[in-house]
């Protein structure tokens, strides 16, 4: 029996799984680590932090596992998107990196629109200039921090960094490199007209891979930190969200995943080159090898369902998800009236707009908690179906939707979601997240699967399906579109309030 590893550099931790080559999980461990917020708008990691995060989660799991470390045949690589690790050309770290979460970037990204162009950036790279994105970040530290940019030799994504460190090679894989808003998405490989007009020296950036291809091996010192076999393969992988479509099995045209967690994203397989016009979608390489994702993010989902929760524990301690939940199931769908505006962290799919802000709009005094919390929940869904409404206008075609995170787990979610999208729902029987399709990529490098289709067919199954009930979709159409009203009418005054 052949068994492969995944590791996940992720925002809270390092996550590492171990599956046997029927695509069973035998065991995860995580370590976490600090996010530092030095400034407003800032969000930083130390890449010490993720190495030691990455030792500890891949001993611990590896131990847990049981399996003797020399059966381990080949390790994959995920992690947050987005970051900038600067590295001097003796690939020491020359500040904390910067990550997909911060916003300080927002003069930089003016910038790269104004040198490429507006339009011509979505063409290439299948994106506008967004905060997050790590080419704004490069320009912000040559405005800001000189003195750091000169000294600058490589610029590496989080995982990629950990991937120098475990086998001595600069590399990355085409779907984390979309991110970096450098790649020419339809040649998978970085884009020479931006790379000139943003004066990046391409020498800085790292080669781009196919998720499953090998990077390069363990080298004596890293498998020695790691507990594994010196010369494993290590594949390319992919960014946490292409991954983790690998993990659930989006893998297909037709098939959508709706995942809710402290962010909502909807993830679409693409075939070709898919893009959104206007740029309210992002457009990103898959990590299966030439296809692409087409991506709605809404930055608040479950994260607005547990700020509710956290403020009202300050006056009731004992306050639980379920209790919220069952007292917005005793509420009509609609919430009698209410609608939520879940733009609590500011909002990318479908308005881009940072300075976006949460509200409940239509509240009377018959209103109550239940009433609040329903209206939360329904307006994180209405967002993810903004989404939804941009992929099906673009012929995305949406025959399966799979319900996957903290969302695909409860099921008042779950029929939300098949009520508010109009679709069926599917769960999955298990449920890993980035680093188990890390661990099938990893299987296909390792020559365990002659494909990603068939790393997935072997460990991917569909347990269970929500329907739609027609009444509420009719209701939530109805709903849909006088919340559609809401953000235009109010974003005047958000922006003055923000
Ligand atoms: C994707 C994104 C996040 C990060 C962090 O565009 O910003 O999903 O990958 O997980």
């Amino acid at each position: 029996m052949a068994y492969l590893t995944g590791l996940d550099i992720g925002t809270s931790g390092a996550k590492a799984v171990i599956c046997d080559e029927a695509g069973r999980l035998l065991a995860a461990a995580t370590s976490e680590y600090p996010l530092s917020q030095p400034r407003p708008l800032w969000s930083e990691q130390h890449p010490a932090d993720w190495w030691r995060g990455a030792q500890e989660a891949v001993r611990a799991a590896v131990a847990r596992s049981g399996v003797a470390p020399d059966q381990i045949v080949g390790i994959g690589l995920t992690g947050q998107m987005h970051g900038a690790t600067f590295l001097d050309d003796a690939d020491a770290v020359i500040r904390p990196a910067i990550l997909w979460n911060d916003q300080r970037t927002a003069e930089a990204c003016a910038e790269i629109t104004a040198r490429v162009g507006a339009e011509r950036l979505i063409a290439i790279t299948g994106n506008p200039a967004l905060t997050g994105f790590q080419a704004p970040k490069i320009v912000w530290l040559r405005a800001e921090e000189p003195e750091h940019f000169a000294r600058v030799a490589r610029v590496l994504l989080p995982k990629d960094y950990i991937r120098l460190l475990l086998t001595g090679e600069y590399a990355t894989d085409a779907s984390d490199a979309a991110g970096t808003l450098l790649l020419d998405l339809r040649a998978r490989d970085y884009s020479g007209e931006v790379l000139d007009a943003l004066e990046i020296p391409r020498a800085w950036l790292p080669r781009v891979y196919e998720g499953p291809e090998v990077t390069g091996r363990l080298r004596p010192q890293a498998a020695e930190a790691l507990g594994l076999p010196a010369g494993l393969p290590v594949v390319a992988g992919g960014g946490d969200n292409a991954a983790a479509a690998v993990g659930t099995g989006v893998v297909r045209a037709g098939v959508l995943s709706s995942s809710i967690g402290t962010s909502g994203v909807l993830f679409a397989h693409s075939d070709t080159p898919a893009l959104d016009p206007g740029g309210r979608l992002h457009g990103f390489c898959h990590a299966v090898p030439g296809a692409y994702h087409l991506m709605a993010v809404t930055l608040s989902a479950g994260g607005a369902f547990q700020w509710l929760r956290n403020s009202l524990r300050a006056i009731a301690p004992e306050l639980s998800y379920d209790h919220l939940v069952a007292l917005a199931e005793a509420v009509p769908p609609g919430a009698e009236g209410l609608l939520f505006a879940p733009y609590l962290t500011g909002e990318r799919t479908p308005h881009l707009d940072p300075l976006a802000r949460g509200a409940w709009v239509g509240l009377t005094s018959r209103h109550s908690l239940g009433h609040l919390t329903r209206a939360l929940l329904e307006g994180v869904v209405f967002s993810l179906r903004d989404g939804l409404e941009i992929m099906r206008g673009l012929g995305v075609p949406a025959q399966e939707i799979r319900a996957t995170g903290g969302g695909g787990k409860s099921p008042f979610w779950r029929q939300l979601q098949a009520d508010i999208y109009g679709a069926a729902v599917q769960t999955l029987a298990a449920e890993e997240g980035p680093a188990y399709g890390a661990a099938l990529l990893a299987g296909v490098g390792a020559d365990v699967y002659p494909g990603v289709q068939e790393a997935v067919a072997a460990g991917v199954r569909v347990a269970g399906v929500t329907e739609p009930d027609p009444a509420r979709v009719a209701r939530y159409n109805e709903l849909y579109a006088v919340y559609t009203g809401v953000y235009p009418a109010l974003r005047a005054t958000l922006h003055a309030l923000a």
